[in-house]
């Protein structure tokens, strides 16, 4: 498969570390010196929807299909405001496709886990044209009186279209299982059977926790990776990696000894969307004719679970009409 479209969009609401400042104790310094986010865009008048309509709209748009043309929905989704029907049940016919659709939660590795399985489909021949949109609002699983959390993320959504091709060399997917680190439970209805009422619980992080796992997953990933399909960092022109924490993507790029240029960034505008992050850079690179035709890419993300994701592909330029 290949990817021929690409869109995004974000919450109109743009909040600044000293915003946040203002309520919690905390202070522009420490949120961009121990991550590098300055700025995150959260939910207030839109919904998480109407944002994945968007990107999706904007991706279509780009691929030149019609949405009739999309045989397959994939929404990559944490959490949203319905338990049930899935985001992709609910955006789906708003955005013309009549299709069969599934949600997959492979939290904020679930772009690539979408990839990998949409790879699937296209190798059993089950699709020509698959819609992949990944919508977050992880703002509303925090607890906004603790800083340890809440200053981290911001919402989003990203989309990509894939039709068939050799844009894709080679996928891994891992997963295991560390329930205590990173957390958010909802509770469910009582029955009068179930002898303990569970409460929701906000997101619980062990940071540092997250970030050594984080860490030594992702360069365990991108070793493995690399050694498989003999190449070596070099072969690698751009690394469009999960925009958690900056301090993580630069434990990578040392790993690599590779420049900085090759690592692209916007987690300081928009701080970590989830399975959103790495859709919306890659957007705007796309849009901002960063990406050039027949470059090599390695996408890589990791996420509570612990689940971790990665591939490597070649990159198709995508013409993008005036708007
Ligand atoms: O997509 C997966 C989602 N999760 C992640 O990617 C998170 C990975 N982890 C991280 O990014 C980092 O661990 C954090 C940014 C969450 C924290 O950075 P850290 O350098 O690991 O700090 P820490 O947790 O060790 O805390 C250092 C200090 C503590 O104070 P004391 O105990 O030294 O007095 C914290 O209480 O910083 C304090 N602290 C804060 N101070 C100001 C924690 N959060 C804040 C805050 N503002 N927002």
């Amino acid at each position: 498969m290949k990817i021929i479209g690409t869109g995004s969009a974000l919450p109109e609401k743009e909040v600044t570390n000293d915003m946040l400042a203002g309520f919690l104790e905390t202070s522009d310094s420490w949120i961009t010196t121990r991550t590098g986010i300055q700025t995150r865009r959260l939910l207030s008048k839109e919904t998480l929807s109407e944002l994945a309509i968007t990107a999706a709209q904007n991706a279509i748009k780009s691929s030149g299909l019609n949405p009739e043309d999309i045989d397959y929905l994939i929404c990559s989704n944490v959490a949203n405001s319905y338990v049930s029907p899935s985001l992709s049940s609910i955006i789906l016919a708003p955005l013309g496709c009549c299709c069969p659709c599934i949600d997959l939660n492979g939290a904020c590795a679930g772009f690539i886990y979408s990839l990998d399985m949409a790879d699937a489909f296209f190798k059993t021949g089950r699709a020509k044209n698959i819609l992949i949109v990944a919508a977050e609002e992880p703002s509303r699983f925090c607890n906004w009186h603790e800083r340890e959390t809440s200053v981290l993320f911001g919402d989003g959504a990203g989309a990509v279209v894939l039709t068939e091709g050799e844009g894709f060399k080679d996928f891994r997917v891992t997963a295991d299982t560390h329930t205590d680190v990173l957390y958010y439970k909802r509770s469910l209805e009582v029955t009068p059977y179930d002898r303990v009422e569970e409460k929701t619980m906000p997101l619980v992080m062990q940071g540092r926790e997250v970030f050594k796992l984080a860490v030594r997953a992702c360069i365990k990933d991108v070793d493995v990776m690399l050694e498989r399909n003999n190449m070596t960092g070099e072969d690698i022109d751009m690394y469009l990696l999960h925009q958690a924490n900056m301090r993580i993507i630069e434990s990578i790029r040392e790993h690599l000894g590779q420049p900085k240029e090759k690592f692209p960034t916007n987690l300081q505008k928009y701080g970590n969307t989830s399975s959103a992050s790495i859709p919306i850079l890659m957007d705007e690179l796309s849009r901002a004719g960063e990406l050039k035709d027949g470059m090599t890419l390695l996408l890589s993300a990791f996420g509570g679970g612990f689940v971790t994701g990665i591939t490597i592909m070649k990159w198709s330029e995508i013409k993008y009409e005036e708007e």
